[in-house]
């Protein structure tokens, strides 16, 4: 019966652990990864090897994010029973897929993935970027590679770099033989959820992010001091909806039953008949809903963080296995296999 069936195929992501997850994860990557679970086989790297490429200075951060990104994921509702969850630096074959993926890219192709050339300027490297840094869609290439994942859910910052896998992976095959299937991207149906400042995207780095373990206070805090319509001084003026991240914000994470009302909100809005003010209550309840189940989840593993801790250990055994057959046949192709 076993061998008649087909293969599940396999789903491959990823977090750098530099800090909680977010809104913005949220509607990128996490809630793909919740509803394709029971449909691929579901494997979660936290990416610290990567977080150290603009972290290296800072190892305790990675180390103690690695478990809060963890619990973020399973606190959205990522069963342990069935996704696999593990951790980069363990897998020490991804380090030595790097090492070979490195031939196959030359430096001007890294200089032009957009991503990194906006990470860059955001860090501020000048002329002193560091090598690690530059290559790390290599790395990631590795990560998704190694695993044979068929399918990536990411935010689509991440578009360039499954691009990238793509490249490297036709490359490799062309070279050496058929070993890699491209993988494909899933991009969440919001594109870029934008900060609660009204910059293009969410980020901690920017500190305009609401956390999923953000309590309920603070959620509201945040909302009450969301940037809305700049030129709106008096809720008789009429406002701008378009853009507008109180209104993005409810488009995401409003309900189908609160459709009716979004839309009267977007109507007055227009007319100048309703206050900022009320609309942030209501989207702070539609947020806190949201975030209640996530909470209550995340609460139980944090709790327990030893039990967080053995899920990963498993995990990345059982990652640590596959790893090792895809670089046996990496080697083989590649004519690597000295000592059979
Ligand atoms: N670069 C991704 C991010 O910043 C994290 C990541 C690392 C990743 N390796 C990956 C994502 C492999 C998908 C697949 O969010």
């Amino acid at each position: 019966m076993k061998n008649i069936m087909k293969k599940q195929k396999r789903i491959l992501t990823s977090d750098r652990p530099t800090g909680k997850l977010h809104l913005g994860h949220y509607v990128g990557s996490l809630k793909n990864r919740v509803e394709l679970q029971n449909e691929y086989e579901t494997f979660i790297m936290s990416a610290d090897v990567q977080a150290l490429t603009d972290n290296f200075d800072n190892p305790q951060k990675v180390r103690d994010n690695v478990l809060e990104v963890t619990m973020d994921n399973l606190a959205v509702g990522l069963d342990p029973n069935k996704v696999t969850f593990f951790i980069q630096s363990q897998i020490p074959e991804i380090a030595e897929l790097t090492v070979y993926f490195m031939n196959l890219v030359t430096l001007a192709r890294l200089q032009r993935n957009p991503t990194v050339k906006d990470e860059m300027q955001q860090k501020g490297f000048g002329n002193e970027i560091p090598v690690g840094f530059l290559s790390y869609p290599i790395s990631q290439a590795a990560d998704i590679l190694f695993l044979k994942a068929d399918l990536v859910p990411v935010g689509n910052d991440q578009s360039p770099m499954i691009e990238q896998t793509r490249e490297i992976a036709r490359r490799f095959n062309s070279l050496y033989g058929h070993v890699f299937d491209e993988p494909e991207g899933k991009f969440g149906e919001v594109a870029r959820l934008v900060g609660t400042d009204g910059q293009a995207k969410m980020s901690k780095s920017l500190n305009n992010a609401i956390f999923l373990a953000d309590p309920k206070d603070v959620v509201e805090q945040k909302v009450m001091n969301m940037y809305t319509d700049p030129s709106r001084l008096h809720f008789t003026d009429p406002g701008n909806v378009e853009g507008n991240p109180l209104f993005i914000y409810l488009d995401a994470f409003g309900s189908k039953e609160d459709q009716v009302q979004i839309n009267d909100y977007k109507e007055r809005y227009q007319k100048g008949k309703v206050g900022d003010i009320e609309v942030k209550q209501y989207l702070a309840n539609i947020l806190n809903r949201f975030l209640n189940p996530i909470r209550k989840r995340r609460a139980i593993y944090e709790q327990q963080p030893e039990v967080v801790g053995k899920i990963l250990k498993e995990g990345t055994k059982k990652a640590r296995m596959e790893a090792k057959k895809t670089l046996l046949e990496v080697k083989k192709a590649m004519k690597l296999d000295y000592f059979k």
